[in-house]
């Protein structure tokens, strides 16, 4: 009698343990399912968005629900058409690669286009993707000829390509932080054309970079500007951060992934430190919130009560899986993990109801001229996608 009980006791233990174990997974499947389609949902509004060559997505403002659209000058110009180039690699559907194509022709004539530092940004994300995708010769030469026009912004005083022309009367030579993204696109030029003049400009940048733009304790200032007789530092300031010794959550992230970048295409091991140090002075930062989201500058004083910047956190957790591919440390990939798990929920993905082509909300674009404040914005989606991809792969 005594024998039977506890083997009922076990079995009726067991059952509820299975049982239970049976549910959470069930849980957990479900509620995949239906991530995976609001995700679904995000995907078919950027294909059913009507093609037009000067009206490119940028963002989405929450308030006044308007779509804000950019010809193809905009330094964002390449991030939507890099967005249908990514979602046929995530899908392998071709309706998304035919719709880039499409909007991918749009970008072109930015090639001759010198007054900007941007061709990195507008070129690679839309040719550099479209030519990773198809081989296309065509591709290949538009990346090489917006190569040439880039390197028509190097001083060789200063050892860096200008970044912007506006200001100049403040502002002899800028270099902004973001301006290591554009590297990318110089590297690959050197690869493609067998070249090696846009590898070395690449080199000469991201040497003064990271001699100038950073502070003590690893973290970025926004802009720099020379002197473009005698090469020196005039001045280090801010134009998107809180203020001139801040740490700008874009800035900081555009420094992580352009120097893991570097590291990729010259096995220097000095832009692996680089890389490292700040990525450690991101993911330690004691205002990082818990979700892995950062405030839009990590030195705003009025943190928790400030907003977000998905597209920064995108952009560093795309960086450090390739970061961690270069080294032992587990802390970067476990980041990047925590934030597509943080960004693939009802919190972060926009809601079915609003026609934007975007993916993901709370982002933050200018937060010094109230800008593209905490809302969807087309480069937060392009890092999240290629963050999927990293990830898949
Ligand atoms: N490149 C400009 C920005 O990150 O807002």
């Amino acid at each position: 009698m005594y024998r039977i009980c506890i083997t009922t006791i076990v079995t009726l233990v067991l059952f509820v343990f299975v049982s239970c174990k049976d549910t959470s997974v069930k849980q957990s499947n479900s509620e995949a399912v239906s991530i995976d389609s609001l995700l679904q949902n995000r995907y078919e509004k950027l294909l059913e968005y009507p093609l037009d060559s000067l009206s490119i997505p940028r963002s989405y403002n929450p308030i006044s629900k308007e779509i804000f659209k950019v010809e193809p000058k905009d330094w964002t110009s390449g991030f939507y058409p890099g967005n249908l180039w990514q979602l046929y690699k995530l899908t392998g559907e071709e309706v998304f690669k035919n719709k880039a194509v499409e909007w991918t022709k749009f970008i072109e004539k930015e090639k001759y286009n010198d007054g900007t530092h941007d061709m990195g940004f507008k070129i690679y994300s839309s040719f550099g993707e479209g030519f990773e995708v198809t081989n296309e010769e065509h591709y290949k030469d538009v990346i090489v000829e917006s190569a040439n026009t880039l390197i028509t912004r190097f001083n060789k005083n200063v050892g860096s390509l200008r970044s912007w022309d506006f200001n100049a009367d403040i502002w002899e030579f800028p270099v902004i932080i973001d301006n290591m993204m554009n590297l990318e696109l110089l590297f690959e030029a050197t690869r493609i054309s067998g070249d090696s003049i846009y590898h070395n400009i690449a080199i000469k940048h991201a040497n003064t970079t990271l001699k100038n733009h950073f502070r003590e304790d690893n973290s970025s200032y926004h802009v720099v500007v020379y002197d473009t007789v005698s090469g020196r530092v005039n001045s280090k300031v801010t134009h998107q951060g809180f203020n001139d010794n801040s740490a700008w959550a874009r800035g900081q992230a555009w420094g992580v992934y352009g120097f893991t970048m570097c590291y990729r295409y010259t096995k220097n091991p000095m832009y692996l430190e680089q890389a490292e140090k700040l990525a450690v002075f991101y993911l330690n930062h004691s205002k990082l919130p818990e979700d892995g989201i950062p405030y839009w500058d990590f030195d705003d004083p009025n943190i928790p009560n400030v907003v977000k910047d998905v597209s920064a956190a995108a952009i560093v957790a795309s960086a450090l899986v390739e970061l961690s591919t270069y080294t032992n440390n587990d802390t970067y990939l476990d980041y990047s993990n925590k934030v597509l798990n943080t960004l693939k929920t009802e919190e972060y993905i926009i809601s079915p109801d609003i026609d934007a082509p975007f993916i993901l909300k709370h982002s933050t674009g200018n937060w010094p001229k109230n800008d593209e404040m905490d809302g969807p914005i087309v480069y937060g989606d392009f890092y999240f996608l290629e963050l999927m991809l990293r990830i898949k792969e």
